[in-house]
C-alpha cells in the first residue's frame, strides 16, 4: 500500500530509510490446528464452534492474522490434508454459517485469516476424481496424473506417507496407475491442464470473495511435474526435494494465480517450502516477479535432532536466511507447526526445571527476527511433546504407515518407536490445554488423540493468572514486537557469532538498535557483544531480574534497547 510506504527525509543516509511496509510483513500469525483446539460439542474434535468460543482469547495475544488448517470437506485420511470439496465445510468442523461467524468474529476484533490451500493432490473422493478415475475417456481423467498400464509400470516415484512408499497406484477399473506424493487418498493433480487451473483460481476467489484475507500454499513447490516421469538416479528418494520440487512450469502457474487471483484481492500468500536453493525462494517471492509474498524455508526447523543440535550451526542457518534477504524478498520465522513436534521439546528443554524459561527464550527468539513469526497454538503455553511409546497411541496416517513399513522390511521397531517419540508430527497434535479439568477443559466427551497428561500444571487458566507465564511473556513479547517496527525491518547483524552457547543480535532502523541475547544452554553462559550493556535499557527479559553484564543464566533472554 503505497499510503503506508514510510520514508524518514531527515535521514536519507540510513540504509533503512526505504522500507517497503507492508500488513503481512509486520502481522504475527497464530496458527491454529482446528481438530485440537476447542470442541464445542462433546464429539472429541476441535470445531468452528470451539475456535468461536475462543475468539477473546485469541484477541488477547495481540496477534494480527489466523492461520487455520484445512477446515474443508474430507475423509479425513491425513486430517483435512485430503479435500473432497473445496467449498465446504468439514462436517466435523460444522457449517458453513459457523465459518461465516468465526471470521466475523476475527474481523471483529481486527484480525485477519489466512486458509490453507490444499491443491497439490486432492481427496481420492472428490467429485473430480471419482469421475476420472471411472473411464480413461472421462473429462475429468487429466485432472490427475494416470499412467496406463499397457506402457508397462512407470518409472518409480517416492511417497511419503504411503505403506511402501511407492507412489504409484495401481487402479484396476482402467488398468491404470496415478500418482500420489501423499498417501493412496491424496492424488496428485494435474497443473498441467488449465482447466483443473481454472477450477483452483475459482476456488480460490470463493473464499476471497467471502473476505478471507489469504491463502497458505500447502505443498505446493511439488505441484508441477515432468509428466513424461523419467528415471531418476538410484537413491534419489533420500533428497527427492531435489527432484520433485520447483518442477516445469511452477512459475508459471504461480504468475498465472496471481494474475488471476492474488493480485485482484488484498490477501497475503505463503508457500510450504522454499525451494531447493536461494535463488529459488528469490524466484518464489521477489514482488517484482508477482508469485507470492513469501514462503517457509525448513532448513532452520530441521535442524532439531532427538541427539541435541549444534547452536553454531542453528545461528548460521538463520543468519544466511537472513543476509540472503536483507534486500530483496521476504520469509517466515517459526520454529514449529502442525508437522513438527512441540517447539520446547526440539529446541529447547522440557524437563520441567527448564521448561517455561526455555519456551520464553524460544519465543523470544521468533520475535525479535526479521520475517514474519508464525506461532503455532499451544506453544504460548509452553506445551511439550506427548511422547507416546504405544503405536495405538497414534493417529497420524505417515506414523501409522511408517510402523507397518518398518514392520515390512523388518527393522528395528524399538529404535523406530524412539525415533517417532521425539518427531512425530502427532507431538504437536495433542489437545490444547485449557484448564485443569478433565482433558484439559478441550472436550466433555473422548478426544480423538489422547490430551498430554501434564495439562494439570500446564494450562492456559493457570498461566492467564500467572503474570510470570510463559502465556503472558508471549503476549508482552509480541506487543514488543509491534511497537518496536525496527524488529519487523531492522537491520539483522550477528554477534560473537563464534559463541557455541549463546545467540546475540542487533536490530537496527533509522538509528534505532536494539540488541538481543539469547543463551540456550541449561547452564550459565556469557556473551560477548561489545556493545555497554550496563548502559543499555532492558525492554524485556525471562528472568525477574535480567542479565546486565552480559552473563546469561540458564535459557536466559534478554532484549536492550542500546540506543
Ligand atoms: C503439507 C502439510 C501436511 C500434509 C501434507 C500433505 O506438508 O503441512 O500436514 O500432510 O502437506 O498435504
Ligand atoms: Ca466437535
Amino acid at each position: 500500500m503505497a499510503g503506508l510506504s514510510c520514508r524518514d527525509h531527515s535521514n536519507q543516509n540510513n540504509i533503512d530509510d526505504n522500507i517497503d511496509r507492508k500488513w503481512w510483513k509486520e502481522a504475527v500469525v497464530y496458527q491454529i490446528y482446528p481438530r485440537s483446539y476447542m470442541d464445542s460439542n462433546g464429539d472429541g474434535i476441535g470445531d468452528l464452534k470451539g475456535i468461536i468460543s475462543k475468539l477473546d482469547y485469541i484477541k488477547s495475544l495481540g496477534v494480527n492474522v489466523v492461520w487455520l488448517n484445512p477446515i474443508y470437506s474430507s475423509p479425513n485420511d491425513d486430517n483435512g490434508y485430503d479435500v473432497s470439496d473445496y467449498r465446504n465445510i468439514m462436517q466435523d468442523f460444522g457449517t458453513m454459517a459457523d465459518f461465516d461467524e468465526l471470521l466475523k468474529g476475527l474481523h471483529q476484533r481486527g484480525i485477519k485469516l489466512v486458509m490453507d490451500l490444499v491443491v497439490n493432490h486432492s481427496s481420492d473422493e472428490h467429485e473430480w476424481f471419482k469421475q476420472s478415475r471411472s473411464s480413461r475417456t472421462n473429462p475429468y481423467r487429466d485432472y490427475y496424473h494416470w499412467w496406463n498400464a499397457d506402457r508397462g509400470k512407470p518409472n518409480p516415484r517416492y511417497s511419503l506417507f504411503d505403506v511402501n512408499h511407492d507412489a504409484w497406484m495401481y487402479d484396476a477399473k482402467t488398468n491404470a496407475y496415478y500418482l500420489h506424493y501423499f498417501s493412496r487418498k491424496q492424488p496428485d493433480l494435474n497443473w498441467e491442464n488449465p482447466k483443473l487451473r481454472k477450477e483452483v483460481f475459482d476456488i480460490m476467489k470463493f473464499w476471497a470473495d467471502k473476505g478471507i484475507d489469504g491463502f497458505r500454499l500447502d505443498a505446493f513447490q511439488f505441484a508441477a511435474k515432468d509428466t513424461t516421469f523419467p528415471a531418476f538416479p538410484p537413491g534419489y528418494e533420500k533428497e527427492f526435494s531435489k527432484y520433485y520440487a520447483m518442477g516445469p512450469h511452477l512459475h508459471d502457474y504461480l504468475e498465472e494465480m496471481n494474475r488471476e487471483v492474488l493480485s485482484k484481492y488484498d490477501v497475503m500468500s505463503v508457500a510450504e517450502g522454499a525451494g531447493n536453493s536461494f535463488k529459488d525462494a528469490h524466484d518464489l517471492v521477489d514482488s517484482d516477479r508477482h508469485e507470492l509474498n513469501m514462503a517457509y524455508a525448513f532448513e532452520g526447523v530441521d535442524i532439531a535432532k532427538p541427539e541435541g543440535y549444534s547452536v553454531l550451526h542453528f545461528k548460521q542457518v538463520f543468519s544466511k536466511w537472513d543476509s540472503v534477504f536483507a534486500e530483496k524478498g521476504w520469509l517466515s520465522i517459526f520454529l514449529a507447526n502442525h508437522d513438527q513436534a512441540r517447539m520446547v521439546s526440539r529446541f529447547g528443554n522440557d524437563n520441567p526445571q527448564f521448561r517455561d524459561i526455555s519456551s520464553k527464550m524460544l519465543t523470544t527468539f521468533i520475535m525479535t527476527m526479521r520475517g514474519t513469526p508464525y506461532y503455532y497454538n499451544g506453544d504460548e503455553l509452553g506445551m511439550t511433546n506427548a511422547g507416546f511409546t504405544d503405536i495405538k497411541d497414534y493417529r497420524d496416517v505417515s506414523v501409522l504407515n511408517e510402523y507397518k513399513h518398518q514392520q515390512n522390511i523388518g527393522a528395528d521397531m524399538q529404535a523406530f518407536m524412539k525415533r517417532t517419540e521425539f518427531s512425530a508430527r502427532d507431538n504437536g497434535r495433542t489437545p490444547f490445554q485449557w484448564n485443569a479439568s478433565a482433558n484439559a477443559g478441550f472436550t466433555t466427551g473422548t478426544p480423538w488423540i489422547n490430551v498430554n497428561p501434564n495439562y494439570k500444571t500446564i494450562n492456559e487458566e493457570a498461566e492467564d493468572k500467572d503474570p510470570n507465564s510463559v502465556l503472558n511473556y508471549f503476549r508482552k513479547i509480541v506487543k514488543l514486537r509491534h511497537d518496536n517496527r525496527a524488529l519487523v525491518y531492522g537491520k539483522y547483524t550477528l554477534l560473537d557469532k563464534n559463541n557455541p552457547d549463546t545467540y546475540a543480535y542487533t536490530r537496527e532502523l533509522n538509528g534505532k538498535k536494539l540488541l538481543v541475547t539469547l543463551n540456550f544452554r541449561d547452564h550459565p553462559a556469557k556473551v560477548n557483544t561489545r556493545l555497554d550493556i550496563g548502559k543499555a535499557k532492558v525492554l524485556i527479559g525471562n528472568y525477574a531480574s535480567p542479565s546486565t553484564n552480559g552473563m546469561l543464566r540458564p535459557y536466559e533472554a534478554v532484549v536492550y534497547k542500546v540506543n
